[in-house]
């Protein structure tokens, strides 16, 4: 493995990445791909991330699926495309190797809306409750959870929990009562919802389809339960992304974030893919965090192995327990992300 440049000092807690000058001329991808070679790095994308960052990525996957490879990779070098609470995973699972966010500030707005030191307070109303938390929060959060969960195995982990055993499911209200109407588990429900999924609108859907009488629509569980009701297939992106492979309908509308739409056109070419429309008159479905993320940010984070995840040692090895469990639930199930 080769050194990084040496680097300026550079105002990271501002910008959230590295604010340096790139040659237009250079040849990203040509870049990259050097440094992934000499840096034995490899690169972790989400399907919500921009498309040419997808196409340069090792590894495209849904939070079950990029947990996995964290935990198994033997490169010396994690490069997340992702989110912040997605990076601080593979830290958990690898904190051993130097893991890298291209910006910083690409959080979450579901992992924001609970705040450890509220939570904290929230489980102590309920001291004979196991906690479920859904992977999209803060690693300070995963070390007050029993268990982890993922939108592939959400069904899986709560029923790997006996019967007459009280749960609290935080963050995501919107998965949880998905989960209390899939399971029948009567869950204490924490109130956090993901600013992409709860924007879609109910009435321009029942147009659309009218328009689009053959489509299929299929939306994440992450959307509200009156999306959800109407919805052909409720999955995963890695889910929705095996739906429109294998369905033989010809068109979907698809409720969850625009970015997976690149995989389900590079999957089925003669397929039309439809974003589901948000009420707010815009057209994009966009998560504004994953899509902090740019290929020139990936190249400077590469090149200068900043901006780097950094977790303290009790948050490591208390969070850890959290998922490893909820690895275990999916290998026995056979989940794979
Ligand atoms: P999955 O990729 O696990 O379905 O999660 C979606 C999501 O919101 C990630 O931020
Ligand atoms: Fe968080 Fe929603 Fe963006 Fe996923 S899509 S990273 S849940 S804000």
């Amino acid at each position: 493995m080769t050194a990084a440049p040496a680097l300026a000092a550079q105002n990271l807690d501002h910008n959230g990445f590295l604010d340096i000058e790139v040659d237009p001329e250079l040849d990203l991808i040509a870049e990259i791909k050097r440094l992934k070679k000499e840096k034995n790095a490899v690169i972790l994308a989400h399907y919500y991330q921009e498309s040419e960052i997808q196409d340069i990525a090792d590894y495209i996957g849904d939070s079950l699926g990029l947990s996995q490879k964290a935990a198994n990779t033997d490169a010396d070098m994690i490069v997340f495309a992702g989110v912040h609470f997605m990076a601080e995973t593979a830290k958990i699972l690898s904190p051993q190797k130097k893991v890298l966010l291209p910006d910083l500030k690409a959080g979450c707005s579901l992992a924001d809306s609970c705040p450890p030191h509220l939570f904290r307070k929230f489980k102590e109303k309920y001291p004979d409750h196991v906690v479920v938390s859904y992977i999209n929060c803060t690693a300070e959060l995963k070390t007050l959870t029993d268990i982890c969960c993922t939108s592939t195995n959400a069904v899986q982990i709560i029923e790997s929990i006996p019967k007459d055993q009280p749960i609290i499911f935080a963050p995501d209200k919107n998965l949880g009562a998905y989960l209390v109407k899939k399971t029948g588990r009567d869950m204490v429900i924490w109130n956090g919802a993901c600013m992409v999924h709860e924007i879609f609108s109910h009435e321009r859907i029942v147009k659309l389809r009218l328009r689009h009488p053959n489509a299929k629509f299929i939306a994440h569980p992450e959307c509200e339960a009156h999306i959800l009701d109407m919805a052909d297939y409720i999955g995963s992106t890695t889910g929705l992304l095996k739906y429109t492979i294998n369905d033989p309908a010809t068109e979907f509308i698809v409720a969850t974030e625009s970015g997976i739409l690149h995989q389900m056109q590079k999957s089925s070419p003669e397929k039309t893919f439809i974003p589901a429309p948000p009420d707010n008159h815009c057209a994009c479905n966009d998560c504004p965090h994953m899509k902090r993320n740019t290929l020139e940010k990936l190249y400077l984070c590469m090149e200068y192995e900043l901006p780097e995840i950094i977790l303290p040692d009790w948050v490591i090895e208390q969070g850890r327990a959290s998922i490893d469990r909820m690895l275990e639930v999916s290998a026995k199930a056979g989940l794979m992300g």
